[in-house]
């Protein structure tokens, strides 16, 4: 009753009478009191007025559901989101529903995470107002080529970040998602195999969105979308228009299970490209400079005689000469 209550009071600029209410559910003036306060308390904000009625004057801020959808038109992803306010991480969330037979494409999302996972181990810090999904993929593909699928992402994001805030980023190879030099987005990829064959895929990303404090030790690296054009930004709209284009870019990608139509675009963002960068791989250290990715995501390096060879995401770390990009 509550969701009925919210349609009338959404579907109407002014006040509306609590007998109107009561007459057009069929429910008594008690009901639509308590469903009123419940709305309340979940941050809605209602005016009463004694012989007026009620009137919504904001609703909260929440990338819940029923908001998402308002900007979704994909087909198959996001036709299930699994939200909760709170979750340890969506990642640990999506790949229990992994386990349990949960369709692709199913989209978990929270506002925020208790056990955040980053990339190698590291902590994910998740508070309030940023954004945390996480896709739940079944694809039909060979094992070695779903790793493809995070630079899929990275575009993505990138494309919907820019639709909706205009802002320009660019993607640190394989999938860090950049504005003015510094980190925007993360996103980590987790898979279950079992030998030939992918059982799931978990691509979560988290975005700093509206964040506006970031701890000393990483201010230099990190920022948020808020930061970074001075404006909030609608995180419903953005996880819509996310998903969105990564149903368009994936289903690209499956056409060839490769990069071969979306890798030009992908290197028009890639924010190394023509630049030396240092790659570091078992403590030690070489300067190249980084062509483009290929085919299968890797990233095209060459020496100063042009001699090239490719480096393979996960195997090696690569940083810009001078700092993190
Ligand atoms: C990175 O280290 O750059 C990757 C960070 C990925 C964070 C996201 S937030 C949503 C999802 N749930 C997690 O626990 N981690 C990912």
């Amino acid at each position: 009753m509550k969701e009925k209550i919210l349609e009338l009071l959404t579907e109407c600029s002014d006040y509306v009478s609590g007998q109107d209410i009561c007459n057009r559910l069929g429910v008594s003036r008690t009901a639509v009191w308590k469903n009123i306060n419940i709305l309340k308390e979940e941050g809605y904000q209602i005016d009463s007025v004694n012989n007026k009625g009620y009137k919504l004057l904001a609703e909260p801020d929440r990338i819940d559901a029923p908001r998402i959808q308002r900007y979704l038109h994909t087909r198959w992803l996001g036709n299930s989101i699994c939200y909760e306010r709170e979750m340890d991480s969506t990642n640990t969330q999506a790949k229990r529903l992994g386990e349990n037979d949960a369709v692709n494409g199913t989209v978990v999302v929270t506002e925020r995470q208790t056990a955040g996972r980053g990339r190698r181990g590291k902590t994910w810090v998740s508070p309030v107002g940023n954004c945390y999904i996480s896709l739940l993929l079944r694809p039909e593909i060979l094992i070695n080529r779903a790793s493809v699928i995070t630079l899929v992402s990275a575009m993505a994001l990138a494309k919907a970040i820019k639709q909706v805030t205009s802002l320009d980023t660019m993607i640190k190879w394989p999938n860090d998602v950049i504005a003015n030099g510094k980190k925007l987005c993360g996103i980590l990829t987790e898979s279950s195999t079992d030998l030939e064959y992918i059982n799931y895929v978990v691509v979560g990303i988290g975005i700093n969105t509206n964040q506006t404090e970031f701890p000393e030790e990483i201010r230099e690296m990190a920022s948020s979308i808020r930061l970074e054009t001075g404006a909030k930004t609608n995180r419903a709209e953005l996880l819509g228009s996310f998903l969105n284009t990564f149903e368009q870019y994936y289903e690209t990608f499956l056409k060839t299970e490769d990069l071969s139509e979306l890798s030009e675009e992908y290197n028009r963002l890639l924010i190394n490209r023509g630049k030396e960068v240092k790659i570091i791989e078992q403590e030690q250290e070489r300067i190249l400079r980084a062509v483009g990715i290929d085919q299968k995501g890797g990233l095209i390096v060459e020496n100063e005689r042009g001699v090239q060879e490719t480096i393979i995401s996960g195997e090696v770390s690569v940083r810009g000469l001078y700092g993190y990009v």
